[in-house]
């Protein structure tokens, strides 16, 4: 067997995380200059048994000697769904290499991204395929542990690799961008995990419904109206958009200091629009700019603290 490799995309959410968790729509876009990548290869010293090597978070597992119950780690728990779709009850050996430069916890849906490329190459190198829809379907069973209760638009977005319209438990919309726009995206340098902002975002829902469900039901309708303006190419109303859903996220209390001051700052800067990314809480957030705003919005946002930024161009429409 010769080396076999497979990558997967980050992603950013446009609009509507957390409310997307509760069945209102989200806007998610997959990044592909940042990406997970998984190599397999034969090892020749061994007989059998799959082992993942981590480099990047110096680890190594050894699938074979892991029983089901103890598949508590996304890695391991992706190779066993794996085996188990395809029966193969007899492991070959092999060795899987994952590494990734999109950074961990912080929006940009690593999580999935790792699943999805250790997935991809296995079932390449176990000679073996699978439809999209069962592929999104075991690397959503695996976001359970990242998330707790993924709305399942991180997997999705990653694994069909085109910007969607996602509502959860229907039909996947993809989406067409008319017009093309840039994003700055800007760490605040702080991993913040997703699952505690879900579960707290739980909690106020489960305390104070009715204080609660008119944030997310108005997110939501951002979301709508933020298709319709990528539908029309209107940025002015994207970036309005993006400000009210931020606005939305600080009071389902997801975001932080960090991120306000690197909202802010773009603002300031001229920005059209900005807001958190994801989870909230730490991680990233995204800035809306017309092409010439470069320079000036991402100096302004690595004074406003950004520990890292980069751009994203938004292609014109959906590749097929
Ligand atoms: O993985 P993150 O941090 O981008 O968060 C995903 C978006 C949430 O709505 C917060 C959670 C979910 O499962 O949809």
């Amino acid at each position: 067997m010769t080396m076999i490799t497979a990558t997967a995309p980050a992603k950013t959410i446009l609009f509507g995380e957390h409310a997307v968790v509760y069945g209102y729509p989200a806007i998610a876009i997959p990044i592909s200059s940042h990406t997970a990548t998984a190599t397999v290869v034969q090892n020749t010293e061994r007989l059998s048994g799959i082992h993942i090597i981590a480099p990047d978070i110096a680890k190594v597992l050894k699938i074979e000697t892991l029983q089901p119950d103890q598949l508590d780690d996304a890695l391991s728990l992706t190779v066993y769904l794996v085996l188990q779709h395809f029966k193969i009850t007899q492991q070959p050996p092999l060795d899987i290499t994952v590494r990734s430069n999109i950074p961990p916890a912080s929006g940009l849906g690593s999580g999935a991204a790792v699943s999805t490329a250790i997935a991809k190459a296995l079932i390449k190198a176990l000679e073996q395929s699978i439809t999209i829809e069962a592929l999104n379907q075991l690397v959503f069973e695996v976001e359970k542990i990242h998330h707790g209760t993924p709305s399942g638009i991180d997997n999705t977005v990653i694994v069909y690799e085109q910007p969607i319209y996602y509502v959860r438990n229907q039909p996947i919309e993809l989406l067409t961008i008319n017009q093309p726009f840039a994003l700055l995206i800007a760490d605040t340098g702080c991993p913040a995990p997703t699952k505690i902002a879900v579960d707290d975002v739980r909690k106020l829902y489960n305390k104070d419904y009715a204080g609660i469900h008119p944030f997310l039901e108005n997110i939501g309708n951002i979301c709508i109206q933020g298709k319709q303006a990528l539908e029309d190419g209107n940025t002015i109303k994207l970036g309005d958009l993006m400000n009210q859903n931020h606005k939305l996220l600080r009071q389902l209390t997801v975001s932080s200091e960090e991120l306000d001051n690197l909202v802010d700052g773009a603002m300031q800067a001229g920005a059209l629009g900005a807001k958190l990314s994801g989870g909230g809480r730490g991680g990233n957030m995204i800035a809306l700019i017309k092409d010439e705003q470069e320079q000036i919005v991402m100096s302004a946002l690595k004074q406003a603290g950004a520990a890292q930024v980069f751009k994203l161009l938004l292609p014109s429409k959906s590749s097929e």
